[in-house]
């Protein structure tokens, strides 16, 4: 895969899931997490795959250091790691990246007037020569450097040519224009593109790139129209997650350019009817891309959401119901076959053997570890016993819940609850403590998982708030498994937490024990430094 190419050739797509994306709150992944999100992401064929700050923390470095290893192979994506304009940051990455087969620096600065004056406290001449100076410096550690300026979106517009000219000139081979706070119109995206063309005079020698936030609901529409005026690099995250309202959603932007080819041709200068695909992604890849990504972050997608929610292909009105059997593309103009939506074929019941499960996963696509795959056999064997017939989307709910891999400090040892419409909802908890002991406590509470979650909190002795908690079945049917997802509070800290099980009680618990291992596990880490809010002044 070569993502040095001609501009005009076909669309780039970088990944940020795991750098941008998992700066929205509570969306923080382990490194076993994130490496998973990274081959799921090579298999769906992202061309760049951003996998973190490395000089966020040692966390944020291992995890770059460990995809750079093990995805960033020869036949398989450019790993990149963001720097700050700074020497520390820049080396850091350059480290981190060191395995990867194709590494790429992404290092930013401000450019906005309201950046230099209130964040860097910087003058104009004094970020022209940082550019300069810093991208020459990431340009001595790899060949492949991406240079952003953060705010391009509000930067007077000669200053921006004049850093992007600096910045080419001192090596960048992609310039990244990112509408930070989410501000622009398409039409207003498609004119700085088409301005930068223009007033940038070595931009030939360089790929256009776009990112953008959702602020407004525009991030996709506005990079479709940086497509139309030479943007040839989208940088995207699954299911759009990201800082505040999110950032451009990868599988939005990949099925227009798919599903509206003939439209989008002509500006990559190849006729309207080509049917040469625009970008290297995998369609089929898409939908359990971004189950994975939704279950690992405990950011949920709703129903309503284009092309990955739950209502994207469900056909519930009765006209058009009536329409799409007696022709499809009365009312689509997609197939769920082409984002990997099958259908939820019965496959397994409970005298199917461990071969016929490993076999069947094969195919979905899940390739599991030997211990991985006794696990998941295990819970398999139990839904089996309790469901009789076990579906694709059992098993997908089982290997996501598998895939997390967050550190068992506390576990679950039993939960029981006693409810009724006369009685007090009352609950007991057994869990395994970090040092080895069982203890078990009981509670009352307004609810079962009120006075579970009580009585958790009487063992586990940890203030916290819970701000979020949603139950959703995997399948239709009574004895389907119920995926809950919660999100807690913990000072200025958001964590999330998943569980899934036939009886949505203990998925709750499990899914608050989750939360809190992530939660005693990130308080053992320390906290990462955030790119763009982090203590700029003393490193720049
Ligand atoms: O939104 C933004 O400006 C960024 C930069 C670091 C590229 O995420
Ligand atoms: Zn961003």
């Amino acid at each position: 895969m070569n993502t040095q190419m001609s501009a005009t050739d076909r669309i780039i797509i970088f990944d940020t899931t795991l750098r941008d994306g998992e700066q929205s709150p509570g969306a923080t992944l382990n490194v076993e997490e994130k490496l998973a999100i990274a081959r799921q992401l090579a298999r769906l064929g992202v061309d760049v795959i951003e996998a973190g700050f490395p000089f966020a923390s040692p966390g944020d470095f291992e995890a770059v250091q460990k995809i750079a290893q093990q995805v960033g192979t020869a036949d398989g994506p450019t790993i990149c790691g963001l720097a700050r304009a700074t020497q520390q940051d820049i080396e850091t990455a350059a480290n981190a990246l060191k395995p990867a087969a194709k590494p790429r620096i992404h290092t930013f600065i401000a450019t906005s007037d309201i950046h230099l004056e209130y964040k860097l406290k910087k003058t104009r001449s004094e970020v022209l020569a940082i550019t300069e100076e810093m991208v020459a410096y990431a340009k001595s550690f790899v060949d492949d450097v991406e240079f952003s300026p953060e705010d391009a979106g509000r930067s007077e517009p000669a200053f921006l040519y004049e850093v992007l000219e600096r910045a080419i000139a001192a090596g960048a081979t992609t310039i990244n224009i990112p509408d930070t706070v989410g501000y622009l119109t398409p039409s207003e995206f498609g004119r700085l593109i088409k301005g930068i063309k223009e007033n940038v005079p070595n931009v030939d020698q360089a790929i256009i790139s776009v990112h953008g936030h959702n602020d407004l609901g525009l991030a996709v529409a506005n990079f479709l129209e940086a497509v139309k005026n030479g943007a040839r690099q989208l940088e995207c995250t699954i299911n759009g997650i990201g800082e505040r309202a999110g950032n451009a959603a990868l599988e939005e932007l990949v099925m227009a350019l798919h599903v509206r080819r003939q439209f989008y041709n002509p500006f990559l200068g190849r006729p309207p009817e080509s049917e040469a695909p625009l970008t290297n992604i995998d369609t089929r890849q898409i939908y359990k891309t971004s189950r994975l990504v939704s279950n690992l972050t405990g950011m949920l997608v709703q129903p309503n959401k284009a092309i990955v929610g739950a209502n994207a292909f469900a056909h519930e009105s009765g006209i058009h119901q009536d329409g799409v059997l007696k022709h499809k593309l009365t009312y689509e103009i997609m197939d769920a076959q082409s984002i990997g939506l099958t259908d939820n074929q019965i496959v397994l019941g409970k005298h199917s053997g461990r071969n016929a499960f490993r076999s069947r996963l094969k195919e979905l696509g899940y390739e599991l570890g030997d211990q991985e795959l006794n696990r998941a056999f295990l819970r398999f064997k139990e839904l089996a016993d309790k469901k009789k017939e076990v579906t694709d989307w059992d098993l997908e709910a089982i290997v996501n819940d598998e895939a997390q891999q967050v550190p068992e400090l506390f576990k679950l040892e039993h939960v029981q609850v006693s409810c009724g419409d006369h009685s007090r909802p009352t609950a007991t908890v057994t869990l395994r403590t970090p040092d080895g002991r069982e203890l078990t406590d009981a509670a009352i509470g307004t609810g079962p998982v009120d006075a579970v979650y009580k009585a958790i909190n009487r063992v586990v002795e940890i203030p916290n708030q819970l701000i979020e908690f949603s139950v959703q079945s995997v399948t239709a049917g009574i004895d389907a498994i119920g995926e809950v997802t919660i999100r807690l509070k913990y000072e200025d800290r958001i964590f999330s937490g998943h569980g899934a099980n036939t009886d949505i009680i203990v998925a709750s618990a499990q899914a608050y024990v989750n939360a809190l291992n992530r939660l005693f596990a990130a308080i053992q880490h320390g906290k990462s430094i955030h790119p763009q809010h982090g203590e700029v002044q003393a490193v720049l």
